[in-house]
């Protein structure tokens, strides 16, 4: 297995972590999608990590699956094979949707296909204006698998996600943006330093609360009304029994010693 597919630094609070391919435009090979899958395991309990970013080295984000090593040379060793290389990419975008901590995706070059898989798992997502999207499956003659279909019809208007799918035609990240397929797009120069903004808003809240939030906004978008303000009065009994002092505090901060207001920010963990 390469190590050095995937890279990664952790610098006050945040988890920086790359797609490293970049002569290959990130795609995501194997040896890739393993090598994900340790890095994250690898981070999400560090006490020194609140947030994991997650971006490419050169010009590409991630330009989705790599056809030859994940498709064609998988496929020609057998069904099995194929099973195992979809198990391992889908499994590191699941890790990453369900991930302990909130996680960004920087998005500051290509985006493709399978790329979207990550993209989606990542809470929020930031991209550059230079970035370049594209469902270019029907390009080379696929459907948009591995839950890119899934993706853009959660994300997008059913008639953007339909133009996007049937044309594979590129869409910028200002596009992306007004689509909602990202929150919020700049120019490539300032992305950094946005996106490091919204994680130090994100690393002064409670870690609890933030994991909690982060399910229930996932959790609740397949429910019904009733089925969700059932499932929040659970899901904020757990999180009360993992960190009750947390919530007096917050509440003792602003009630008793007016040191804050929660209207306004966080109070002091
Ligand atoms: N799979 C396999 N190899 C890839 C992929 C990929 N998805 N993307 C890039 N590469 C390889 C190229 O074959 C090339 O390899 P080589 O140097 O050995 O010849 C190298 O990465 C660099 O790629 P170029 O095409 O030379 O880079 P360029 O900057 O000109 O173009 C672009 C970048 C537009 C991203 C182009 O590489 C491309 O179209 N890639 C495929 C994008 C795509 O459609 N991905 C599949 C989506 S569908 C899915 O994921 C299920």
């Amino acid at each position: 297995m390469s190590e050095d597919t995937v890279a990664f630094d952790v610098e006050d609070g945040i988890a920086w972590v790359r797609f490293n391919r970049p002569e290959k435009r990130n795609c995501m090979n194997p040896a890739l999608n393993q090598r994900m899958m340790e890095v994250l395991d690898r981070l999400e309990f560090r006490d020194d990590v609140g947030v994991l970013v997650l971006s490419g080295e050169g010009s590409a984000w991630s330009a989705g699956m790599d056809l030859k090593e994940y498709f064609r040379e998988t496929e020609a060793k057998g069904l099995g094979a194929v099973r195992k290389a979809q198990a391992e990419a889908y499994g590191w975008w699941r890790r990453l949707r369900w991930y302990r901590k909130p996680t960004i995706a920087m998005v500051n070059g290509w985006c493709f296909g399978g790329g979207y898989g990550p993209l989606f798992a990542c809470d929020l997502a930031f991209a550059a204006d230079e970035a370049q999207f594209a469902l270019s499956e029907i390009n080379w003659g696929i459907l948009p698998g591995g839950g890119a279909t899934k993706v853009v019809v959660d994300l997008l208007s059913m008639r953007d996600a339909m133009y996007h799918a049937l044309t594979g035609e590129l869409i910028d990240g200002k596009k992306a943006a007004a689509w909602k397929l990202v929150n919020e797009s700049l120019p490539l120069a300032e992305l950094k330093a946005r996106v490091t903004e919204v994680a130090n808003i994100v690393l002064k809240k409670n870690p609890v609360a933030l994991k909690a939030t982060k399910d229930a906004i996932r959790r609740v978008a397949e429910m019904t009304y009733d089925n969700a303000e059932d499932y929040l009065v659970r899901a904020q009994e757990a999180a009360n029994s993992q960190d009750n002092e947390g919530r007096k505090e917050g509440i003792r901060q602003f009630i008793d010693e007016k040191s804050y207001k929660p209207g306004l920010g966080a109070y002091d963990k």
